[in-house]
């Protein structure tokens, strides 16, 4: 039976980060447990499936286990199990929701699956850290940039999500760890590019690296234009007769072009967010009361001041995660699947993994 206090351990597998968290009632975070399988890609410059679904194996019962410790329960006291479903690597998601599965049918307690994306929605809504949570008030504007996703949605409740634009290629996390790598800098490259951005004396003016805004009324995103012009300043232009050959890649070169590339990337969004609010106002008379963002590149420094900035000017209440709720967590599984249990929505053990984005 829920009720205010029920506790929903959540799981995540859906890429390179095995996730276990304990919720109460949606919003207090008792525990969040991320094994992260950065040093078993790094050497590979990106998520080797078949490595990702093993390392899961491995860790899920482990993570599991300390989730469980950390938020002082046991297995008797959780009210239901929650797992990220979609979108995702199909042999990662296999393994979460496998598990999940079991774990749930065995406690004879409810199963919730869960869209990750829409998860990435949520995590503003907990309590972590020194966020206080704050639930959303709906219609809201929601916002997911990570390492596989870059998307605009109208949320009009957890069960209505309605998505309004998102990338044509590159998503942003991609486009920074990309941008990363041609900088010369380690993987996974987006915190790498914010520190350099940020280093003292950093000019983000130094390298004039386009906006893409598409069509006039677009709210798709586009990255690799920016990519290539990256790395067209590292490395030359190619074909073009008489270029001359970039300058060699030097420490202030290098830290300038970082922050150009963060100035630019992040203005990209930020001009979607406007055209946005304003389609929804002209075209639907929707006016959105909050901001709903979330996803790895939600923890990027300039990324997080700008879209304080906007919610003020548009007068949208913000929800930004803590900052270890941005990237891939257990956590928000959780508090997304007890607003799902709320409305009605638990799924049957016959639920599979989809690897593909359905909404
Ligand atoms: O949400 P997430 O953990 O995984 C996906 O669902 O994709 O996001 C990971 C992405 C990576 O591309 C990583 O480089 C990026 O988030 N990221 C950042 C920052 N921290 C993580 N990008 C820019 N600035 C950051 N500080
Ligand atoms: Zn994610």
């Amino acid at each position: 039976m829920l009720s205010g206090t029920s506790l929903v351990l959540g799981i995540e597998t859906s890429c390179d980060e095995t996730g276990a968290a304990v919720v109460e009632g949606g919003v207090r975070v008792r525990s969040n447990v991320v094994a992260s399988q950065t040093e078993t890609h790094a050497e590979y410059g990106g998520v080797v499936p078949e490595l990702a679904s093993r390392a899961h194996c491995e860790r899920i019962l482990p993570v599991v286990r300390s989730a469980l410790r950390e938020a002082g329960v046991g297995l008797a006291d959780i009210r239901a199990v929650a797992v990220g479903h979609r979108p995702g690597l199909i042999g990662p998601l296999l393994v979460g929701v496998s598990g999940a599965k079991a774990l749930a049918w065995s406690l004879g307690v409810p199963f919730i699956g869960v869209d990750h994306v829409r998860a990435h929605l949520y995590a503003g809504c907990l309590s972590a850290d020194d966020v206080p949570a704050q639930a959303a008030e709906f219609p809201a504007l929601g916002l997911v940039v990570s390492g596989g996703h870059t998307s605009i949605y109208l949320v009009e409740s957890w069960t209505s999500v309605t998505r309004l634009g998102g990338t044509i290629d590159d998503a942003m996390g991609e486009a920074y760890d990309k941008a990363a790598t041609i900088l010369g800098l380690p993987y996974p490259g987006g915190p790498e590019v914010d520190r350099l951005a940020c280093a003292p004396g950093a000019n983000d003016r130094a390298f004039d690296l386009p906006v893409s805004r598409l069509g006039a009324g677009s709210l798709d995103f586009s990255f690799s234009g920016l990519k290539t012009a990256v790395l067209y300043s590292v490395r030359g232009v190619p074909g073009k007769r008489g270029e001359a050959a970039a300058p060699a890649l030097d420490e202030i070169r290098r830290r300038d072009l970082a922050a150009s590339f963060q100035r630019v990337a992040v203005k990209s969004v930020i001009v979607k967010l406007e055209r946005a609010v304003e389609f929804l106002r002209a075209e639907k008379g929707t006016r959105c009361r909050t901001l709903l963002a979330g996803g790895g590149v939600t923890a990027n420094s300039r990324l997080r001041v700008e879209l304080m900035e906007f919610a003020r000017r548009a007068d949208l209440g913000l929800r930004l995660p803590a900052m270890r709720l941005c990237v891939d967590n257990g956590a928000m599984i959780a508090g997304l699947a007890f607003e799902l249990w709320k409305a009605g929505e638990v799924s049957d053990l016959s639920l599979s993994a989809v690897p593909t984005v359905t909404s």
